[in-house]
């Protein structure tokens, strides 16, 4: 039996709900969605009005929508989700939002950038970056906020130095990438956050067109000089697109995971016995916060059968992440938090040809984070109960404000 668009539309149509309620469960209504075993049809009212939209809430049928090219990634596409304000185009051209050869084309400049093997290599630098910013924490006033003190910088500087971006810049690009990011912002003040990020980097990779450095943005333009492709405009969106989601992104996965060993001690206590679990654990706790629920979206370019229902061309698809990653039939008991599951095929990096880029980065800052954490703050406890933290329910990268942390 196959649904479509207007047999469903008889039917009592929810619109999709994003905030989150509870920092550790998937929304209620999501959870229902699932429970149809099919994905259902919803309102959105961010969207272009009377675009049909899709939740699609099932680990198979999440890994269907991703890696079927008959759904498209392209923003730029009418009725896409999520853009600022309806207006086409804000995004477009970074790979995130392009399709088929384009999309690789682009995602292979940097991928020699992200491998495991350079990842290894970053490995000291990262250390020494986590330890500079523990050095700071221990020796200033406490309580302090982890967030601004710790988690936002560790994952900025690492990134603005892969890049090539002065740190200096940090506040600006981390106000802006933040206000990008949040959904009470008005699409105004998105816009101008968005120009401001953009202009701060074309003004930086102009400078480094004139003498390129040994960064990723200075091999970027020696390399695509000499292939003859180089283009000024697709660095600046490439620079953006890595800079935004390389810090905000690992920057709430280091506060959710620092609040979870803070509550439970056994867990911190296993771990900080054999950090050779840790890297188990970053994947549970990546499964269980799934901070980037509502980022893969696709539109379908022709009528596709995806698990029971019949998305019809044009129509909208929204893979709830959130929900997709306690799936029964994946991960059983997947509403328990289980530091020894081993999170296989967890959807928080997304799945298919836009699975994260900057995946082992995150996971490599993650482990290190967590280890050293745990062995130099090993008293580190909320200031506040973590159950009163400010989550951001109200974001698009799920994660805490501020969390007030003392040892
Ligand atoms: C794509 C999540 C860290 C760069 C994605 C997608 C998700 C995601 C869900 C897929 C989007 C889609 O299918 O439409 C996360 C999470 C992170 C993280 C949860 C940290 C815990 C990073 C870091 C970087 C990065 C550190 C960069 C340095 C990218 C890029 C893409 C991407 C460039 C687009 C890939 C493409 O379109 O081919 N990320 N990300 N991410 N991420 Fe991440």
């Amino acid at each position: 039996l196959v649904t479509t668009a207007e047999s469903a539309s008889t039917a009592s149509v929810q619109e999709l709900e994003i905030a989150r309620r509870c920092p550790c469960s998937p929304n209620a209504q999501h959870i229902e969605f699932q429970q149809q075993g099919r994905p259902v049809k919803v309102t959105l009212t961010t969207l272009t009005p009377d675009a049909p939209v899709w939740a699609v809430s099932s680990h198979a049928d999440i890994r269907t929508m991703l890696t079927d090219m008959r759904f498209s990634a392209d923003r730029e596409k009418q009725g896409f989700p999520f853009q600022v304000d309806g207006q086409p185009g804000n995004f477009r051209r970074t790979m995130i939002s392009m399709d088929g050869a384009e999309h690789r084309d682009v995602r292979r400049a940097v991928t020699s950038e992200f491998t495991l093997k350079r990842m290894k290599s970053l490995q000291p630098r990262i250390q020494q970056i986590v330890d500079g910013c523990i050095d700071a924490m221990l020796a200033g006033p406490k309580p302090v906020d982890l967030v601004s003190a710790f988690s936002l910088p560790v994952p900025s500087l690492v990134i603005c130095e892969q890049l090539g971006v002065p740190y200096e810049g940090h506040e600006f690009f981390q106000t802006r990438s933040h206000k990008l990011l949040l959904r009470g912002a008005s699409a105004e003040e998105r816009l101008r956050a968005l120009d401001e990020l953009l202009a701060f980097l074309s003004d930086l990779i102009t400078k480094k067109e004139a003498e390129p450095t040994d960064d990723l943005l200075g091999r970027q333009i020696v390399k695509l000089r000499e292939a003859g492709t180089y283009r000024h405009e697709d660095l600046v969106r490439m620079a953006f697109l890595l800079l935004v989601a390389g810090h905000e992104t690992t920057a709430n996965m280091i506060s959710l995971g620092a609040m979870v060993l803070i509550d439970r001690p056994d867990d911190a206590a296993a771990l900080r016995a054999d950090p050779r679990k840790i890297p188990v654990a970053v994947e549970e706790l990546l499964r269980y916060f799934t901070i980037a629920e509502f980022i893969p979206t696709r539109v379908a370019t022709e009528d596709v059968e995806l698990g029971g229902s019949l998305i019809k061309a044009g129509d909208v698809l929204v893979a709830l992440c959130n929900v997709a990653n306690r799936d029964p039939v994946v991960f059983p008991d997947g509403n328990d938090l289980d530091l020894q599951r081993g999170a296989r095929h967890q959807l928080a990096f997304g799945f298919g040809a836009h699975q994260c880029l900057g995946q082992n980065l995150a996971r490599m800052e993650l482990e290190i984070v967590y280890s050293t954490l745990l062995r130099r703050i090993p008293t580190l406890r909320s200031a506040v109960p973590t159950g009163d933290l400010p989550f951001k329910c109200d974001a698009d990268i799920y994660g805490i404000h501020e969390f007030p942390v003392t040892w």
